[in-house]
């Protein structure tokens, strides 16, 4: 874990302005920044940055909190790779505490599994660049095919000498363990125990993962001899889980979230010259079928995928199915074929980068529509062949999540293949209901057309827990009072934080944000430490900060003219301060009470048992007093 000390060293250093400045173009105006969203797609900016406060706040995406969780939603870091970057930024040394043995342990091996990559990488990367044999036969290569001198550079691209043993006996002099050389599945075992090189003779692709590391490669060879095989890929280890990696996705991850689109291709090469031609939404699932983890990872940075194919019919029947997995996960999916004996490399590089957006443009179809097309070409006029592919299709379009989707793909679908647009819903519903019986999810299904949807949402917000209301404004008076001392009658020498929290002793929160963070207010007041916004605003857990951030941030808080509305809003409440605080403790008390009182109604109705009634009935009376005493006490300290 990272000691608190360094967090501390780097929240200091941190400015927001500068941090969020380095991805999104700020421009002052007032105390604040704004800035356009780089979480929606907006043309107004909504994007606000508060430097005095430390925070940032998106009123289009909701989104909002510190520079860490900033990096945290932008950059998709976990709570430490946000702190290492911001760290590096500021040129912090980080410490470390060992958390436990086996924890550490784990970390330490997969630490030292990425100091042997990086190392190769760097070895690779110089034998292509600085030795004979890298130049003339790896470099000479690359050029060929049309890579520029950056592109080489950027992707680390890199040449394994041909010799048994050029990498290992380098990486074993310079005191690489074997124990890593081997996992990471550079170097192999012979039977003597000695190591050689896997890669011999092949120039590399280094595979980085997300946050730019390089965790495995792939070793293409250069011999046109059909028994070799095309590439030798890093195996699977404790840093290469391949079905969780795209390749390119670090380099991409920028300009997909700009586009609001990523490019799926197939192979290294393809990213590469797509990429240098300055497509840079581009990733490829190396070969294999795409995995649903690839998707979830594509789908932090963007709900389109267009999937680019090369134009082989038998590769595009197989990959039908599967992309059923992508509609899914709620992502949209478009394909584009290229002409046959053209992958997206040879493209680009033959039509440049206009042809081939050009024909992208000219072609990219919706997946369920390019489905009906390949598969309706197929079946020809058989009307048996038709009809299961029509079951087939309206399988499909039951895996998406949005009924509303769904039903424009039913409009087109029956438009395409030429049939009544009921029957389709109808096959569609039940197909849903099908699958509503064997799972447990409640079937979705789809209102016949012109019934409205809008209901839906309705529906979304009803389902807030009861009493979200109170529970979240007692939080928001904690972070804007909690460190105030009181001064009433009565009570004096204390703190509004400390009071509410013992006043709120015999209270449940049923908001598990609000919970949490009562229970950390209570924690640190325990603790002798009185946490104010700050404190909540760097918290390490996103719901606490998200719900801090939503709190203290609203239009007019950001806003310029905030001292108008706070002479509106703020004295009001901070006039009787008494009532507000005392007030909100006791609305919650109430709505609390109340939901008691339900739960025994209903339990006395359910009891056939007259003891067990009495017992309820007593409990019952006895809460009845309470709501009685808690509404005499509201309407006397809101009044006064
Ligand atoms: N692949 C692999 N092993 C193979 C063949 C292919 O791992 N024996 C993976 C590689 O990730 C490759 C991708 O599948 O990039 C696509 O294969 P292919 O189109 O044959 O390779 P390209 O990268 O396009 O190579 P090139 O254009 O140099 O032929
Ligand atoms: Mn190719």
């Amino acid at each position: 874990m990272i000691t608190k000390a360094t967090i501390d060293r780097i929240m200091e250093a941190t400015d927001i302005v500068e941090v969020i400045g380095e991805f999104v173009q700020l421009k002052k105006r007032g105390a604040n920044y704004v800035g356009l969203s780089p979480f929606a797609n907006e043309r107004t900016p909504s994007f606000t940055v508060s430097p005095a406060k430390g925070i940032f706040k998106d009123f289009s995406s909701g989104k909002g909190g510190s520079a860490v969780t900033f990096l945290m939603e932008l950059e998709k870091f976990t709570y430490p790779e946000a702190l290492k970057w911001l760290a590096k930024k500021y040129n912090i040394e980080i410490e470390e505490t060992v958390e436990t043995i086996e924890n550490k342990e784990e970390e330490n091996h997969r630490e030292s599994l990425m100091i042997v990559t990086a190392f190769a990488a760097k070895f690779f990367h110089e034998s292509l660049l600085e030795t004979e044999e890298g130049t003339s036969i790896g470099l000479s290569y690359f050029k060929e095919r049309g890579f520029s001198a950056e592109t080489i550079k950027k992707f680390e691209l890199g040449y394994s000498p041909d010799q048994w043993e050029a990498f290992s006996a380098t990486a074993l002099k310079e005191g690489y363990q074997q124990q890593f050389l081997e996992e990471s599945g550079l170097s192999v075992k012979r039977e003597n125990g000695t190591l050689y090189d896997r890669y011999r003779g092949r120039v590399i692709f280094p595979i980085h993962n997300f946050t730019g590391r390089v965790i495995a490669f792939g070793g293409r060879t250069l011999k046109t001899d059909k028994n070799v095989p095309k590439y030798v890929n890093s195996p699977e280890s404790e840093i290469y889980h391949k079905s969780n990696v795209l390749y390119g996705l670090h380099f991409a991850k920028k300009a997909i979230r700009e586009e609001d689109n990523c490019f799926l291709v197939e192979g290294y090469a393809d990213v590469l010259s797509v990429h240098q031609a300055g497509i840079e939404n581009v990733v490829a699932s190396s070969g294999t079928s795409l995995t649903v983890e690839q998707i979830r990872l594509i789908g932090r940075f963007t709900k389109n995928i267009t999937i680019l194919y090369d134009g082989d019919a038998a590769g595009i029947k197989a990959s039908l199915r599967g992309l059923d997995m992508i509609l899914e996960e709620g992502l949209n999916v478009k394909v584009v074929l290229f002409p046959d004996g053209h992958d997206p490399d040879s493209y680009v590089r033959n039509f440049g980068t206009n042809g081939f957006k050009k024909h992208i443009a000219e072609n990219k179809k919706d997946f369920i529509l390019f489905k009906a097309d390949t598969l309706l070409n197929e079946a020809g006029t058989d009307p048996l062949k038709r009809a299961e592919i029509i079951r087939e299709i309206v399988e499909s379009i039951a895996k998406i999540p949005d009924s509303i989707k769904a039903s424009v793909f039913i409009k087109e679908c029956s438009y395409l293949l030429k049939i009544d647009e009921r029957a389709l819903i109808s096959e569609l519903n039940k197909i849903r209901l099908a699958k509503a019986k064997k799972g447990s999810a409640p079937p979705p299904t789809l209102a016949t057309p012109n019934e409205d949807e809008i209901g839906f949402e309705q529906l979304e917000s009803e389902k807030r827990p009861e009493g979200e209301s109170q529970e979240k404004e007692i939080i928001r008076l904690l972070l804007l009072y909690g460190n105030k001392v009181i001064d009433w009658d009565g009570i004096a020498n204390t703190y509004i934080g400390p009071f509410m929290v013992a006043e709120l002793s015999d209270v449940e929160f049923d908001y598990p944000a609000a919970k949490t963070f009562v229970d950390i207010y209570r924690r640190e007041v325990e603790n002798g430490v009185l946490p104010d916004e700050q404190y909540f605003i760097h918290y390490p857990e996103k719901d606490i900060v998200d719900l801090t951030v939503n709190l203290i941030a609203t239009k007019y808080t950001l806003s310029d003219n905030w001292y108008e509305m706070h002479k509106i809003l703020v004295p009001d409440e901070q006039v009787n301060m008494k009532a507000t605080i005392l007030g909100a403790i006791f609305h919650l008390k109430k709505q609390k009470v109340g939901k008691i009182l339900e739960g025994l109604r209903t339990a006395l109705q359910k009891t056939p048992d007259e003891a067990d009634q009495e017992i309820l009935l007593n409990q019952y009376m006895h809460m009845k007093k309470v709501e009685k005493t808690i509404s005499e006490f509201l309407g006397s300290v809101i009044l006064k």
